[in-house]
C-alpha cells in the first residue's frame, strides 16, 4: 500500500485527502499542514481481546478514591480531586502561568504522599529548581526530570511507576517512530497517544501540558483534547493578576467548574473568594456598571458589567465587547429598541466585564441591559443591587436557575437588593429586598422613569 501523506488541521484535527487554504471542518486559515505517514509495516496480529460482561465490572471492587491535593480551587475544578489513572490535558497561552501551577500542585500532591514526577521538556533542571525555591516549594518531595525523549520517560515512568506524571509540555515530545518535529501535529498526537494509553494500562495519573497559539504554528493542543479524560483550560488577561482554571471537558466531573488563582511574586495563591476579587474596584456608583449576580460551575460569582455609551462619530457605530457574547449584546441592543422603544442608533456601545472574567450565561441579559440603559440614561444603578435574568426576543424576562444561590452570595457581599424576572423562585433570599419585573420595559420604567 502507498503511503500518502494526509493533510491534518492543526486548529481542529480534522483529517483531509489535499492541502487547502481554509479547513472545510472548522473555518480556520492556513491552518491546514502535510503530515508524515507513520513509518509502520505491517503487523502481527495480537492476543485476541478479551469480553467482560457488563454485569461483571459493575460487581468489581469500589473505584479507587481520588486524591485531593490540598489546593481546594484545583481539587474542584478536577471534580473532587485526581482520579487514579486519569489523562488530564492543561493547555493555555504560553507565559499564563502553567508550568507555575503544576509545579506547585506537584509539590502539594507529594506533600500529601502521592509519589510525582514532573518532567519539563522545556526548562533545564537548574531552571526547574530555581523556580521551586521561589515558590518555596525546595523540600517537596517531587521527583524531577527533563527530558523529551517519550520512549525514555516511558520507561522512567515504568521503573518508578509514579501516582502522577506531569509532562511540560507535550510540544517539546518526541518519538522516534514519527518522522517530524516535534511540536508537529504527528508527534504530538502520537506522543499523547502513548502517554494516555500507558496511563490507563499502568495505572498513572497523567497531566499533559499544551501550548495553544493562535497563529497554529505549534500543534495546538486540540489534537489532544480527544485523547484524554479531562480539558482544563488555564486563561487569563495578561494586564490582571488573577489566573482562571476552566474545566472544558471532565469525564469524571461536571465541566464549566473553574478555579480562581492569582499570580503573586510567589507563585499562584489559591482566591477562595472570586466575588470578591471582581467587585473589589468599586467605589462610588457610576452610571454604566452593573452587579451580576452570576454561576460559574457549581459555585455563584458576582461580577461587574461595564458599558459605555457615546455619540459616534463614525457612520456605523461601534461596538466593542471584552468578556461577553458580542453577538449576544446585539440582540439585547435589538430587543431594546424595538420592545422598549430607547434606541442606540448613532451611539458606539463599549461593553466591558470588568477584572478580565468571561460570562457566557444568558442570566448576565438583565445585567447587560440594566448597564446599557444606566451608560445611556446617565443614572447610576443603586450601588447594593445586584441583578440576573435572561431576556427573551419579546422583552419579557426569564427566570433562571440557581436563584436562591446567587441571591445568598450577593448577601453575603452586602448586598441588599436584587433585580430579578418575576416569577423566580428565590427560596430562602437570605434577607434581600427582592424586584421582580415581567418584563424589560416594566424594568426600565421602575429603574429609569423611563
Ligand atoms: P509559566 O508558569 O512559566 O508559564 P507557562 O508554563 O504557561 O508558559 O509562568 C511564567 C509567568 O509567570 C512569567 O511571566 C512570570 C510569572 N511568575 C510570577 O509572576 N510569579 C512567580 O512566582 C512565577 C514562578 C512566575
Ligand atoms: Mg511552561
Amino acid at each position: 500500500m502507498s503511503k500518502a501523506p494526509t493533510y491534518t488541521c492543526t486548529a481542529c484535527g480534522a483529517t483531509h485527502r489535499k492541502w487547502a487554504g481554509r479547513c472545510d471542518a472548522c473555518g480556520a486559515w492556513n491552518s491546514i499542514i502535510e503530515e508524515a505517514p507513520l513509518s509502520a509495516g505491517p503487523k502481527p496480529l495480537g492476543p485476541r481481546g478479551r469480553q467482560i460482561p457488563l454485569s461483571d465490572l459493575a460487581t468489581e471492587e469500589e473505584p479507587p478514591p481520588r486524591a485531593g491535593s490540598g489546593m481546594a480551587e484545583l481539587d474542584r475544578v478536577l471534580g473532587g480531586g485526581l482520579v487514579p489513572a486519569s489523562a488530564i490535558l492543561v493547555g493555555g497561552d504560553p507565559g499564563i502561568g502553567k508550568s507555575t501551577l503544576l509545579l506547585q500542585a506537584a509539590a502539594s500532591f507529594a506533600r500529601r504522599g502521592l509519589k510525582c514526577l514532573y518532567i519539563s521538556g522545556e526548562e533545564a533542571s537548574a531552571q526547574v529548581r530555581m523556580r521551586a525555591q521561589r515558590l518555596g516549594l525546595k523540600d517537596a518531595p517531587v521527583q524531577l526530570g527533563t527530558e523529551t525523549a517519550l520512549r525514555d520517560i516511558l520507561t522512567t515512568l515504568d521503573a518508578e511507576r509514579p501516582a502522577l506524571a506531569i509532562i511540560d509540555s507535550i510540544q517539546t515530545m518526541w518519538l522516534d517512530t514519527v518522522e517530524a518535529a516535534p511540536g508537529s501535529v504527528s508527534q504530538v498526537r502520537a506522543t499523547a497517544h502513548e502517554l494516555v494509553s500507558f496511563a490507563k494500562r499502568r495505572g498513572v495519573a497523567v497531566i499533559i501540558v499544551g501550548h495553544v497559539t493562535k497563529e497554529g504554528q505549534i500543534a495546538g493542543p486540540r489534537v489532544v483534547e480527544h485523547m484524554v479524560d479531562t480539558v482544563l483550560y488555564f486563561e487569563g488577561e495578561r494586564g490582571h493578576q488573577f489566573r482562571i482554571l476552566r474545566a472544558v471537558k471532565n469525564r469524571f466531573g461536571p465541566a464549566d467548574e473553574i478555579g480562581v488563582f492569582e499570580m503573586t511574586g510567589a507563585g499562584l495563591a489559591e482566591v477562595a473568594n472570586p466575588s470578591a476579587l471582581f467587585l473589589s474596584s468599586r467605589d462610588a456608583p457610576a452610571p454604566g456598571s452593573a452587579v451580576f449576580a452570576g454561576i460559574e460551575g457549581t459555585r455563584p460569582v458576582l461580577t461587574e458589567i461595564q458599558a459605555l455609551v457615546a455619540p459616534s462619530p463614525l457612520g456605523t457605530p461601534r461596538r466593542t465587547v471584552v468578556g461577553l457574547d458580542s453577538g449576544r449584546l446585539s440582540t439585547i441592543l435589538a430587543v431594546l429598541e424595538a420592545r422598549v422603544g430607547i434606541p442606540f442608533t448613532g451611539l458606539d456601545v463599549f461593553l466591558n466585564v470588568a477584572g478580565g472574567l468571561r460570562v457566557t450565561e444568558p442570566a448576565a441579559d438583565l445585567a447587560v441591559a440594566a448597564a446599557l440603559l444606566s451608560a445611556r440614561e446617565d443614572v447610576a444603578i443603586p450601588r447594593d443591587m445586584v441583578l440576573f435574568g435572561e431576556i427573551s426576543l419579546s422583552g419579557a424576562l426569564r427566570p433562571v436557575a440557581q436563584t436562591e444561590n446567587r441571591l445568598k452570595e450577593a448577601a453575603k457581599l452586602g448586598f441588599t437588593q436584587a433585580a430579578l424576572p418575576k416569577g423566580s423562585k428565590p427560596g430562602a433570599a437570605g434577607g434581600m429586598k427582592l424586584r421582580g419585573m415581567a418584563d424589560l420595559a416594566a424594568f426600565t420604567g421602575e429603574m429609569f422613569g423611563a
